[in-house]
């Protein structure tokens, strides 16, 4: 007489499938399931790993909207991570085609647009008294100091652009060797400096400690494995319109869109005259922060003239994309 059991085929054909599995690495099916007897089912509480996220926040001052401060920086370096994520795996695709890449910088474009359209919670979402007391119990940390954001620029595009405008033009034909001479010429290393004495402020000294060698290497690594260089290479018919497309928002968003937005906060909570901020140590960033300034462009060979020398001056989304 047949055994009966109250399994059906696809269950034992699964069974089968795993044994081979196991069997294939010298293990016992059987040791297996009596691990998965006793193990307890997944919670949602300890899959994200909630209660240390929820730990995370360590005010330093009784103000309560440092709490706002500290998780809203959070929040963005949670979507800076997530920006990484996809260049990391733009690198390690097997073959670069314009869907390959498409998919990707429309992600990124999200993770920024989510930033910006959020850094309201900065701008109007705290208590002007309470931030201008707590900040100074947060000297000299900056939101200057993520290194996330920098590397996000360092995948987007080739070095040179990186650098101070006038540098640019001279270098756009660097190799490997030159990265490590260029290093001090990157727009940023300009942008921490004591408006009285132009001297590298503490903020920016301890930045380049701790982050100047993880860049470098960095900088090494996206050498020709960059968002530029990948667009650059692409085979003939590749260059798309939706993916130029997509790379000009991705320059607008970060360049220009995402800087706006934060550097309104600076205006509404920081705004002095200058005179006022060199008495105090403040950095120049009135002329550091806004994008027509700096102008910081990822994709140079994507814009005409006139579009960059009005780089930052608020037409662009309107002008150039319809945006209303
Ligand atoms: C009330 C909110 C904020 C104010 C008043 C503010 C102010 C400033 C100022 C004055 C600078 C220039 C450097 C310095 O003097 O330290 C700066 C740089 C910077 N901040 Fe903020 N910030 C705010 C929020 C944020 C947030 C939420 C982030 C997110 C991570 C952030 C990221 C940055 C970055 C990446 C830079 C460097 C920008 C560049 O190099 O162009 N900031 N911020």
């Amino acid at each position: 007489m047949p055994e009966s059991h109250p399994f059906d085929k696809s269950i034992l054909d699964k069974l089968e499938a795993l044994q081979a599995k196991y069997a294939a690495m010298g293990q016992d099916l059987n040791s297996y399931l009596d691990g998965l007897l006793h193990a307890d089912f997944l919670t949602y509480w300890d899959y994200i790993n909630l209660d240390t996220l929820l730990s995370l926040q360590h005010p330093i001052t009784p103000f309560p909207d440092e709490e706002i401060f500290i998780i809203y920086h959070q929040i963005t370096e949670l979507y800076f991570k997530l920006s990484l994520h996809e260049f990391q795996q733009l690198q390690q695709a097997d073959a670069m085609d314009s869907s390959v890449m498409l998919k990707r910088v429309n992600r990124i474009n999200r993770y920024f647009e989510a930033l910006t359209h959020s850094f309201e919670i900065m701008v109007d979402g705290m208590d002007k008294d309470q931030f201008l007391k707590f900040r100074m119990s947060l000297l000299p940390a900056s939101g200057f100091q993520s290194a996330q954001y920098r590397m996000i620029e360092i995948h987007a595009t080739s070095f040179d652009r990186l650098l101070k405008e006038e540098f640019r033009a001279a270098h756009a034909d660097h190799t490997p060797g030159d990265l490590m001479g260029l290093f001090d010429k990157i727009y940023w290393k300009a942008g921490a400096v004591e408006l009285s004495s132009g001297d590298k402020t503490l903020t920016l000294k301890q930045f380049e400690q701790k982050y100047d060698d993880i860049l470098m290497e960095l900088a090494e690594n996206c050498f020709g494995a960059n968002l530029r260089s990948f667009w650059k290479n692409l085979a003939p018919g590749q260059q798309t319109d939706e993916l130029r497309n997509a790379l000009r928002w991705l320059d607008v968003n970060v360049n220009i869109n995402w800087p706006l937005s934060h550097y309104k906060s600076a205006v509404r909570y920081l705004q002095k005259n200058p005179e006022d901020i060199a008495a105090t140590g403040g950095t120049n960033w009135q002329k550091y922060l806004p994008p027509r300034f700096q102008k910081r462009i990822f994709y140079p060979e994507l814009w005409n003239e006139t579009e960059q020398a009005e780089w930052g001056k608020g037409w662009v989304e309107k002008e150039v994309f319809g945006v209303k």
